[in-house]
C-alpha cells in the first residue's frame, strides 16, 4: 500500500471511530429526571417542558422521576438514597444556595457546568445576584430554570370585604395583626391557615425578615449578626403570636390544603411561595383581584426572599448526554417561557417575553429588579441541609412546647455547629 492510501485509510479509520463514539454519546435512549412537581400547581410547569421534550427528542424517553411532597419534604430523602447507593438520577431539581452548594458540591455529587455556560452565553443572561449561589470556585453547578418569591401573603378578598375589614399595610407586622383580631372579633376563628412542617418554617423565615429587616437577616445567615441578640426574640415572640390566628389541623395539610382554605373562603390569609399563584390560576382557575390577591407579608416590603429551582448534572449520570440536552432546554429562553408561566415562577433568564407572564408574575418581575434580594431558608438558599434539617427539628419543638428560650437558644446552637457562627 502506498503512503497516500495509507494516510487515507487511517483518516477514514479516524472519521469512522469519531462518527462511532458521538454516536454512543448520543446515543441516550432514555432521560430520568427527579423533581417533586407532581400536581396541585407543581406540575403544569414541567409538563410544558416535557412536551418541549417529546417534540425535540421523540427518541429519547422522558422518565419523570417526580415524588410528591411539597418543598421535597419526601423527594429529598429518596435522593439522598439514591445518591448514597450510587444510583443518582440523570439530572435533579436542587435549589440555588447552600443547598447546592453546601450540600451536594461539598459532597462531590456534581459535575461542573463551564462549558455549557460559556456555549450557551448564560453568563449573560443569568443575573448576577445568581451566579455565586449556584458557583463555587469559579465554577457553576447548576442550571437555575426560575425565580420564586417566597414572602408573600395571599388572601381572599371577598372574605375581608365579607368582614368588613380593610386589607394590612404591606409595609407594617403590626397591621397584619389589627387586621387579624379583627377578623377574629368578627367570628372568623383561624384568618390565618397554615399546613405541615415545612410550611411552618417557610412562614417562620418571612415573621424573621419582618421582624429583624434584610439586613439583619441576611447576616444571621452569614455569621455576621448574633442569633442571640434582642432582634431575633421579637421575632419569635411573633412567630409565637403568629401562631395563635391558625387553624388546629395544620399538622395534617399540605400546601396546597392550607391555600385552598384561603380560595374557599375558610380563612382569610395564607403565606406561600409564589407557586401558589400557580395553583390558584392554572389548577383552581381563579382571578386575580376577586378569587385571590396578595401582597409582601406585612412588613417585609420593598424585600424579594426568593429561591430558585435549578437542575443539576451528576457525576455518573446514566445519561449524561441527554442530562446535558435536558439543561440546555432548562436554560433555555423557550424552556423558561413554558415552564414560569404556568408554575407561578419568574424566569431566571431576563430576556424572556414578558407579556406571556401573568399580572401577578409581571409585578413580580418588576419587583425583583428593584427590592432588596435576601434568600430563603425553607428553600435552600441560606443554609445547608443540615443546618435547615436540624432548625426544622427545633421548630417543631417550639410548635409543641412554645418555648421562646428554648428556640433562641437552639438557633444560637445550631449557627454555631452547623452554621458559620463561632
Ligand atoms: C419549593 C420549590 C418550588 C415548589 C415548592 C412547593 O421548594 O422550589 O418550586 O415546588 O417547593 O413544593
Amino acid at each position: 500500500m502506498g503512503h497516500k492510501r495509507l494516510m487515507l485509510v487511517v483518516a477514514l479509520v479516524v472519521i469512522a471511530t469519531l462518527m462511532l463514539s458521538s454516536c454512543a454519546k448520543t446515543g441516550d435512549k432514555q432521560l430520568e429526571v427527579f423533581s417533586w412537581w407532581t400536581g396541585g400547581g407543581e406540575e403544569a410547569g414541567l409538563n410544558a417542558m416535557i412536551k418541549i421534550w417529546e417534540e425535540k427528542y421523540p427518541d429519547i424517553e422522558f422518565v419523570n422521576a417526580a415524588v410528591a411532597g411539597g418543598a421535597g419534604s419526601n423527594a429529598k430523602a429518596v435522593l439522598a438514597t439514591r445518591l448514597s447507593a450510587g444510583d443518582p438520577p440523570d439530572s435533579w431539581q436542587g435549589h440555588a444556595g447552600q443547598e447546592l452548594i453546601g450540600t451536594y458540591v461539598a459532597a462531590g455529587q456534581l459535575e461542573p457546568l463551564d462549558d455549557l455556560y460559556k456555549e450557551n452565553g448564560w453568563y449573560d443572561v443569568f443575573p448576577a445576584t445568581l451566579i455565586p449561589l449556584i458557583s463555587k470556585d469559579g465554577h457553576p453547578y447548576s442550571v437555575p430554570v426560575n425565580i420564586h418569591r417566597a414572602n408573600v401573603l395571599w388572601y381572599n378578598p371577598a372574605v375581608l370585604a365579607q368582614y368588613n375589614v380593610d386589607p394590612p399595610d404591606p409595609t407594617s407586622f403590626d397591621s397584619w395583626i389589627a387586621t387579624m383580631d379583627a377578623l377574629k372579633a368578627a367570628g372568623m376563628e383561624a384568618p390565618l391557615s397554615l399546613g405541615e412542617a415545612w410550611t411552618q418554617k417557610h412562614l417562620f423565615e418571612t415573621i424573621l425578615l419582618a421582624t429583624v429587616g434584610p439586613d439583619t437577616y441576611t447576616k444571621l445567615w452569614n455569621g455576621e449578626a448574633d442569633w442571640g441578640s434582642a432582634d431575633v426574640t421579637k421575632a419569635i415572640e411573633n412567630f409565637g403570636l403568629i401562631l395563635t390566628y391558625v387553624n388546629p389541623d395544620y399538622a395534617s395539610l399540605s400546601w396546597q390544603d392550607a391555600s385552598k382554605l384561603v380560595a374557599d373562603g375558610d380563612a382569610a390569609f395564607n403565606v406561600m411561595g409564589d407557586w401558589a399563584e400557580g395553583y390558584f390560576r392554572v389548577d383552581l382557575g381563579l382571578e386575580l383581584g376577586t378569587g385571590f390577591d396578595w401582597m409582601p407579608v406585612p412588613g417585609t416590603k420593598g424585600s424579594y426572599q426568593f429561591l430558585s429551582d435549578s437542575f443539576v448534572l451528576p457525576v455518573g449520570a446514566k445519561h449524561r448526554d441527554a442530562a446535558i440536552k435536558w439543561l440546555t432546554l432548562c436554560g433555555s429562553k423557550e424552556g423558561q417561557d413554558a415552564f414560569n408561566p404556568l408554575k407561578g415562577s419568574i424566569p431566571a433568564r431576563n430576556d424572556a417575553d414578558v407579556s406571556l407572564y401573568s399580572e401577578y408574575l409581571q409585578a413580580a418581575m418588576a419587583d425583583w429588579k428593584v427590592d432588596t434580594i435576601v434568600g430563603s431558608l425553607a428553600h435552600g438558599v441560606v443554609a445547608n441541609d443540615t443546618w435547615s434539617n436540624d432548625i426544622s427539628t427545633a421548630l417543631g419543638q417550639y410548635l409543641t412546647d412554645k418555648d421562646n428560650a428554648a428556640l433562641q437558644a437552639a438557633l444560637v446552637n445550631l449557627c454555631k455547629t452547623d452554621g458559620p457562627c463561632k
